[in-house]
């Protein structure tokens, strides 16, 4: 019975794991349960509370109990074009926008009813490669260096498509920035060079901009104001308004896409129907934004870029290459430059990185071949949110805005984050 159970299985979903992150999430569980201490800076959720009038509609709107209008509610697709508009400069029309559970469902949706390929430059986000297999797309990696930033250069895009036997095959290009796992962005001079190339062969941009409002200096720019006619921008509200658990996502297509929206939208009626109604009332409040918004906003990305360029510093002074952060909350470690002290511990792939570094330091980040690097490269994700957002919050509000953010914020609120970026520093030169 068995067996049978097993041959039963869809040929694609054979072999799948629940997540790359599994294993160093068992692992932390049982070392807890032995009693240690684990500093948990694998999992990518913000640290922040949501916004609070975004808190307050979610509440005056709960009482909201009909099925919505699969493609989104009005109001909120009107919100998020005037969201792409103001943030971007993007000219989104509202009747272009699908409001989805979660943008990784719509990417799901995406790669579901577009029969093309996907180019993937790594490292990349952990479900984009999954998801693609799961519905059996081709998927073609470009694999980034740390030289480059770990940017997708415009060089190295235009020699992959040059070696390619169709360059006109449909296809996706999927770029993320301010990138997990990076935490890098792309240069407006590449993003103008890329788009050039996505024009000359009619490729779609997949433009996940979920980290945008994040980027530290607040100047994020969307590659859909130098490619329009081609480009989707993914957003939502879980990492900038602190809300993944709420799932919701947000696609914003160009004019004349309907041939693709609506066809994902037709899935999406037979199968989820439409996002939980008080969370897409709440949603019109997060994207119409507003001086409340923009303050938090403001908050989080000061005390985001302090951690990461503090921690950078740390883990560089202890000789790992790590690239400063443009946003988000990550960094990617690499270790190669201790590549000998690593031998001696018996390290030589990511994998057993992550988990001596786990029992030894007892601190829990995530390989790189997580992110499809190659196995036998010494990096590793770090993600710098385990500490407590709203305490934070808290204290940045006393601090004047023109004011860096002093040091004793470490101790009275970040603690978790510094002791573990220490310990890493310690465990690798031990
Ligand atoms: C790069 C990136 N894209 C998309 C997502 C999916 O976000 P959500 O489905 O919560 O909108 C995540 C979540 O971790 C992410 O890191």
């Amino acid at each position: 019975m068995a067996n049978n159970k097993r041959v039963s299985l869809n040929l694609n979903v054979r072999g799948i794991g629940k997540s790359p992150t599994l294993a160093i999430n068992e692992l932390s569980k049982q070392l807890e349960h032995e009693g240690r201490h684990i500093y948990r800076m694998g999992l990518g959720q913000s640290p922040f509370p949501v916004p609070l009038p975004v808190v307050e509609t979610l509440r005056n709107h709960a009482h909201e109990k009909d099925y919505l209008n699969v493609n989104g509610l009005e109001n909120l697709r009107e919100a998020v074009a005037h969201f792409h508009h103001t943030k971007d400069n993007v000219d989104i029309q509202a009747r272009n926008v699908l409001i989805g559970p979660g943008s990784k469902e719509l990417m799901f949706l995406l790669q579901l009813v577009y029969y093309g390929e996907i180019i993937l430059p790594t490292p990349c986000w952990v479900s984009y490669a999954p998801q693609a297999k799961i519905i059996g797309r081709n998927i073609k990696y470009i694999h980034t260096s740390y030289e480059n930033n770990w940017d997708l250069t415009p060089d190295q895009l235009e020699a992959f498509l040059d070696t390619e036997h169709d360059q006109y095959k449909p296809r996706v290009l999927v770029l993320n920035y301010p990138s997990n796992p990076c935490g890098i962005s792309h240069s407006v001079h590449d993003l103008k060079a890329i788009a050039n190339i996505a024009r000359k062969y009619e490729m779609i941009v997949l433009s996940d901009e979920i980290y945008g409002q994040l980027h530290f200096k607040g100047q994020h720019v969307s590659i859909a104001r130098y490619y329009p006619e081609g480009t989707i921008i993914s957003s939502g509200l879980s990492k900038w308004c602190g809300a993944g658990g709420w799932r919701l996502g947000t696609f914003a297509f160009p004019d004349a896409f309907d041939w693709l929206m609506e066809p994902m939208a037709a899935v999406a009626s037979e199968t989820y129907t439409s996002v939980s109604a008080p969370i897409q009332y709440a949603a019109v409040t997060a994207f119409m934004g507003g001086i409340v918004i923009e303050r938090y906003l403001w908050h989080v990305r000061r005390i985001l870029s302090h951690l990461g360029t503090s921690c950078t510093e740390i883990l560089r002074q202890a000789g790992l290459r790590v690239k400063m952060p443009d946003g988000a909350f990550y960094l990617f470690l690499d270790f190669s430059p201790c590549s000998e002290k690593l031998r001696q511990k018996g390290v030589t792939d990511s994998t057993t990185l992550c988990e001596k570094l786990l029992e030894q330091a007892g601190v829990a980040i995530l390989p790189g071949v997580a992110f499809l690097r190659p196995p036998a490269e010494l990096t590793a994700r770090l993600a710098y949110v385990n500490f407590d957002g709203s305490q934070a919050l808290a204290k940045s509000e006393t601090i004047p805005l023109n004011g860096a953010i002093p040091t004793d914020m470490h101790e009275s609120c970040c603690d978790p984050v510094f002791n573990a970026v220490n310990k890493i520093a310690e465990w690798v030169n031990d």
